[in-house]
Order: C-alpha cells, then sequence, then structure tokens
C-alpha cells in the first residue's frame, strides 16, 4: 500500500475547464501547474486529472487515439512531465486517467486491427469471423472497415473494445483469456502504464475497471485476474504508485489488486441517499435539511462493504464527478457543508470535484464532446468576477464551455474574502482531517448513534467523535462523550454535557 494514501485527498481536475493560461478558451497544463499552490492550500495533496491523451474527443478523451502522448490542446508531454515535477515539489501525487477497456476507433492499434491481411493487431479488438456473423449479447458495428467481420464496443460507438479474451468462450471467434493475443493485450497496456510512471506520474484512476474480461463471471474472476497481473508489476517495480478504480465493488476491486474503488452514485445505493436522492424520483438525500434524516440507508450499504474490506484497500467517497450532476444541484451551500464534514470525516480517501469547494452549479447547457447531461458539470472554474469567471482571457464565445454568468455564480476571489463561505469550511475540514490522523483514512469507524428517522447521527473515527445535524430541527441524543472536548463545529455551538444537543444546520467533532 503506497503510504500517500493514508492522509490523501484528491481534487478532480476536468483540464479542459480548469484554468486556462493561453487564451485559446481551453485549460491547460500550465494552468493546472499555477493553480497547484491554491490546490494545496485547501488541503487536496493529490490529483486525479481526466484523461489528457491525444484523441478525437468524442467522449471528452476517454477515446484515447495516443496513449503515450498528451493532446496538444492541454500542452506538451514535457508540461505534463514539469506538471508532475511541481507537484511532488510540494508533496502532491498526480494520477492520470488509465483507459484500458477501449480505444478510439482512430487509434493506430485499431486502424491494424480492422485490415483484411492479419497482423499482430489482428485480436487487439474482438471481431467476429464474417460481416454478417453478429457478435450477440454485444454492442457491435458492422461495415466499417475492409476486415471481414463485426467488432465489439465497449461503450460509445467511437469506443471499440479491446480484447482481454473470454473468461467463458462461447463462440469461435471468442478467444480465452491465455490466447498469446490477449496477454498482448494486457502487457500493452503495462507498457502504458510505466511509461507514465517511468515519467512520474503517481498512478492512475482506472475507467471502467470491470470492463476487460468478457463472459466474466459474477465474481469477475477473469477481470480480476488481471488487475492481480497488474498489482503484482506495481508492487515489484513501482511500490508507491497507486491505482483507483471505477467499479464500485470495493468487495471485488480492493482484493483484486486496486489500492481504492470508488462507492459510486447507483440508483437507489448508500451513497445517492446522502446527497443524490432526486434520482429516486422524491429527494430524501440524508443531508437535504427537510429530508427524512435516515442515515440508515446508507449504512445498510456501506457498513458490509467496509468490514469486508478493512485492510485490503480503501472506499472513496467523492462529492461528484465528471459524470455526475454537482451536488449543488439539490443541496444549498449551508447543507453541503454539513455533507462535505461527513464526507471529509470518512474513512478511506476522499475526492473533491475542482469547483464543489465554492458549490459550483450544474448548468443546463447543450452537449459537448459525448458530455450530454454530464456537460452541465463540466463548466469553467469560477475563480473571479471577472472576464470569463477569471478562467481564461479569450473572448466568451471562444470558451470551450460557457461559465456561468448569473450574478450570484459562486467564485473563489469572493469566497476566500468570506469567512462564512463554503470555501472556508471545506479548508477548515480539510486541515482537520491532516491534523489527526484518527480522521484519516485508516482508524476505526464506528457508528454510535444511528437511529431511522431520527438526528443526529454520530460516529467515532479512532478516538474522535462527530456528530452531525443536517435538519432544520434542534436535536438531542442521549450519547456519553467521554469528556471529549470540542475541537471543531459547525453552525451554532454545540451542548455537549449529558448528551449532544446539536443547533439546526451543524455539527461537532470532540476529541
Ligand atoms: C467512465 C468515464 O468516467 C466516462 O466519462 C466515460 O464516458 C466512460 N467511462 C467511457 O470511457
Amino acid at each position: 500500500m503506497p503510504k500517500w494514501l493514508k492522509d490523501a485527498v484528491f481534487y478532480e481536475i476536468y483540464p479542459q475547464s480548469f484554468y486556462d493560461t493561453n487564451g485559446d478558451g481551453i485549460g491547460d497544463f500550465n494552468g493546472i501547474i499555477e493553480k497547484l499552490d491554491y490546490i494545496k492550500g485547501l488541503g487536496c495533496n493529490a490529483l486525479w486529472i481526466n484523461p489528457c491523451f491525444d484523441s478525437p474527443f468524442k467522449d471528452a478523451g476517454y477515446d484515447v487515439r495516443d496513449y503515450k502522448k498528451v493532446a496538444p490542446r492541454y500542452g506538451t508531454n514535457n508540461d505534463l512531465y514539469r506538471l508532475f515535477g511541481e507537484a511532488h515539489r510540494r508533496n502532491m501525487h498526480v494520477l492520470l486517467d488509465l483507459v484500458p477497456g477501449h480505444t478510439s476507433e482512430e487509434h493506430v492499434w485499431f486502424k491494424m486491427s480492422g485490415k483484411a491481411e492479419k497482423n499482430e493487431y489482428s485480436n487487439r479488438y474482438i471481431w467476429t469471423n464474417g460481416c454478417f456473423e453478429a457478435a450477440y449479447g454485444f454492442p457491435y458495428i458492422g461495415g466499417e472497415c475492409e476486415r471481414d467481420g463485426v467488432y465489439v464496443l465497449n461503450f460509445f460507438k467511437s469506443q471499440p473494445a479491446l480484447n482481454y479474451g473470454f473468461y467463458e468462450c462461447k463462440e469461435p471467434w471468442q478467444l480465452p483469456m491465455d490466447h498469446p493475443d490477449c496477454i498482448a493485450t494486457r502487457e500493452a497496456m503495462k507498457d502504458v502504464m510505466r511509461f507514465w510512471l517511468d515519467h512520474g506520474c503517481d498512478g492512475f484512476r482506472v475507467d471502467m475497471a470491470d470492463s476487460l474480461v468478457k463472459n466474466d463471471d459474477a465474481a469477475k474472476t477473469g477481470t480480476c485476474t488481471i488487475w492481480r497481473n497488474v498489482r503484482e508489476m506495481l508492487d515489484t517495480e513501482y511500490p508507491e504508485a497507486a491505482i483507483i478504480s471505477e467499479w464500485s465493488n470495493p468487495t471485488l476491486a480492493l482484493k483484486a489488486g486496486f489500492h481504492m474503488d470508488f462507492y459510486l452514485n447507483r440508483r437507489g445505493n448508500g451513497y445517492n441517499s446522502l446527497l443524490r436522492d432526486y434520482e429516486s424520483g422524491e429527494d430524501n438525500s440524508f443531508f437535504r435539511m427537510d429530508g427524512q434524516g435516515d442515515i440508515t440507508r446508507f449504512l445498510r450499504d456501506y457498513l458490509p462493504m467496509y468490514e469486508a474490506t478493512r485492510g485490503d484497500g480503501y472506499i472513496s467517497m467523492f462529492t461528484c464527478n465528471h459524470d455526475t450532476l454537482r451536488p449543488k444541484y439539490s443541496l444549498s451551500d449551508r447543507e453541503l457543508k454539513i455533507a462535505y464534514a461527513f464526507l471529509f470525516t470518512m474513512p478511506g480517501v476522499p475526492f473533491l470535484y475542482y469547483g464543489d469547494e465554492i458549490g459550483m452549479r450544474y448548468q443546463r447547457i447543450p452537449t459537448k464532446e459525448g458530455g450530454y447531461f454530464r456537460t452541465g458539470s463540466r463548466t469553467p472554474m469560477q475563480w473571479s468576477r471577472e472576464k470569463d469567471a477569471g478562467f481564461s482571457t479569450c473572448p466568451p464565445d471562444a470558451l470551450y464551455l460557457p461559465v456561468d454568468t448569473s450574478e450570484d455564480a459562486p467564485n473563489v476571489a469572493s469566497q476566500e474574502a468570506d469567512e462564512a463561505s463554503l470555501l472556508h469550511t471545506v479548508r477548515e475540514l480539510l486541515a482537520l482531517r491532516h491534523t489527526y490522523e484518527d480522521l484519516q483514512a485508516d482508524a476505526d469507524f464506528n457508528v454510535i448513534y444511528a437511529e431511522s428517522g431520527k438526528l443526529p447521527c454520530v460516529y467515532r473515527r479512532g478516538d474522535i467523535l462527530i456528530a452531525l445535524n443536517p435538519s432544520e430541527q434542534t436535536v438531542y441524543a442521549l450519547v456519553d462523550t467521554g469528556g471529549r472536548a470540542v475541537i471543531y463545529g459547525i453552525g451554532e455551538e454545540a451542548a455537549t454535557e449529558n448528551g449532544i444537543t446539536l443547533a439546526p444546520q451543524s455539527c461537532v467533532v470532540l476529541k
């Protein structure tokens, strides 16, 4: 386990929209470098940068055309290497986004694979043996290449699936995982990882990590075998490199070798019950002040995963990501403060999406580069009230995506100047986390008071007690605080003798 993860807090950067230093309307690596001190000052000591590789951008860069070359719109490979160096100088770490399940249809491997003559790349993707032979059970495309066969997709039409083999081969065109050409795909991906790790990157967020082996069993035995092989390589060659999966099944992912797995927004799951319950129709998110206050919905889902994975790796909570609506979509800044107090005092390694520290809003705007509804969470970072929200100096109509132009659009400069802002609360919470090991990744998580339909919610991390009240009522629970003193609070002061009394929309941390 890389040691630095114990106290890591990640900041996710959508590079298109973070900071533009050359006035072309799109963010760049130099922009990230210029803002490293801001990110560090926030309390985030690690970055996850969304795909920044050469791409036709039919899915915002998740359609990679060249794994080893950055997209010129962000700068050069050397700029990215410099970013690694500047981050390390500040004791920060950088994860890139690895997309192992598919490439762009414009990747040279795919062009070679689509040729009629057999070559080294013929089996790099999954093809049937004839253009009129369907790849039943999979999304597929025919009629695009000179090769006589249809090929399997992993996501959009522009993203053909790489071939890691089939756990169970049911058709003649399905190769087993141990076929040399399938092993070659895995080795090619390890080669990509080595390339970036050798240049100073600290690991990867892994896209659709569970999608590699087809016809896999329920336990994902095939796909897990591949990741265990990758993890062995990392343990031997890059023991301080970290990988986090987009899987949302920590029980499988952490055993398969991932150091961290995202606890993602899935309809009806525990994470959604915290701040995204609108996906169920009626919004009873725990952190809404008018919600039903039922933390047990979260705990029922989370605790078994937490117990089953202790010691294997970390579950990552996140404020939002480039695929979800921003949390501000349904929560006010006041509500977000309590929600973040929770997310940032939980075990594992938390992730903050750029702009969520100031409560940036979800924008209803037209789709861009395969974003569709997701585009509204990918707009330029709002740095100030200046032109283009301080993101760029280009004419507004030249921006990659429009900035939030509303009168009261939140921005960093105004929140810096306001001690009561969400930005300040995020800084305080992260500073608190860095001060006490008990609030970091490893310390025990114990539920002290969590009742359906009742508040507060009280839990212990190591020896630290945390009590939250997201509601608009004053609440009380008979909890023995063991003589602990208040080390932090949000909202009106709490009474902590003879139980805990919390004012509306408040939280308290006791040690
Ligand atoms: C998950 C990524 O987060 C998403 O943005 C992308 O569209 C798909 N995987 C396909 O790579």
